[in-house]
């Protein structure tokens, strides 16, 4: 069974949605661990009412909080498969993002490669869109690499916002679709049929 690791830093809408569809079956997986920057977000207590085990991570130790390395050999120890980004606002270290390889990816709001990188966040990604009357946008799951936002693309989805009046309606459906897409792709790497191929990412068709 696929062993998820999910980093928050919030809301933890996107958490929820994943958690729904391992509870009602439609995802063989499990969420092992949750990991946060901030103490009692709602993404916490959703991890606490779930039973599911959490760390804070934060770059210096400090009290409740482990450091990335410490959470490395977490994630080693716990057999975790795939490492979800979720709304976490933190920079992974570079050592981090090597010793798991092509196994840590995140969901961005709009997409990609439009729209994204540094500041590139929450509201501030819809705001960017409304401006640029953008007649489409939606969310990407893409690999992390070292630099923001620009892992290779596993999957995307789109939403006509054609008609919008401002950017909380450009985030409203953004989100919509957000909940389907990343459940859609943890159900295609816990079948196994994400590959990354001659440098691209392939899905593979029953
Ligand atoms: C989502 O919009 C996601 O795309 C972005 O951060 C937001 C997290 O929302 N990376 P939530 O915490 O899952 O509700």
């Amino acid at each position: 069974m696929l062993r998820i690791a999910v980093f928050v830093s919030g809301r933890g809408s996107n958490l929820k949605s994943l958690i729904e569809r391992i509870n009602s079956d439609i995802i063989t997986a499990k969420v092992s661990v949750v990991i946060s920057n901030k103490l009692d977000c709602p993404a916490i207590s959703l991890a606490k009412e779930n039973n599911i085990p959490y760390f804070f991570v934060n770059e210096i130790s400090k009290e409740k909080f482990v450091t990335f390395s410490t959470l490395k050999d977490i994630l080693i120890s716990k057999e975790v498969d795939l490492i979800i980004l979720a709304g976490f606002l933190k920079k992974i270290p570079d050592d981090f993002i090597d010793t798991f390889e092509n196994k840590i990816i995140n969901i961005h709001p709009a997409l990609l490669p439009s729209f994204g990188g540094k500041g590139m966040y929450g509201m501030n990604v819809h705001k960017a869109v409304f401006e640029s009357s953008a007649k489409v946008s939606g969310a990407t799951v893409h690999f992390v690499n070292k630099f923001y936002d620009e892992g290779k693309i596993i999957m995307q989805r789109c939403v006509d916002i054609s008609d919008v009046e401002n950017p909380d309606e450009i985030a409203e459906r953004v989100l919509r679709i957000e909940h389907e897409l990343l459940p859609d792709v943890v159900k295609l790497f816990s079948e196994d049929r994400v590959t990354v191929e001659n440098n691209r990412v392939q899905i593979k068709f029953k």
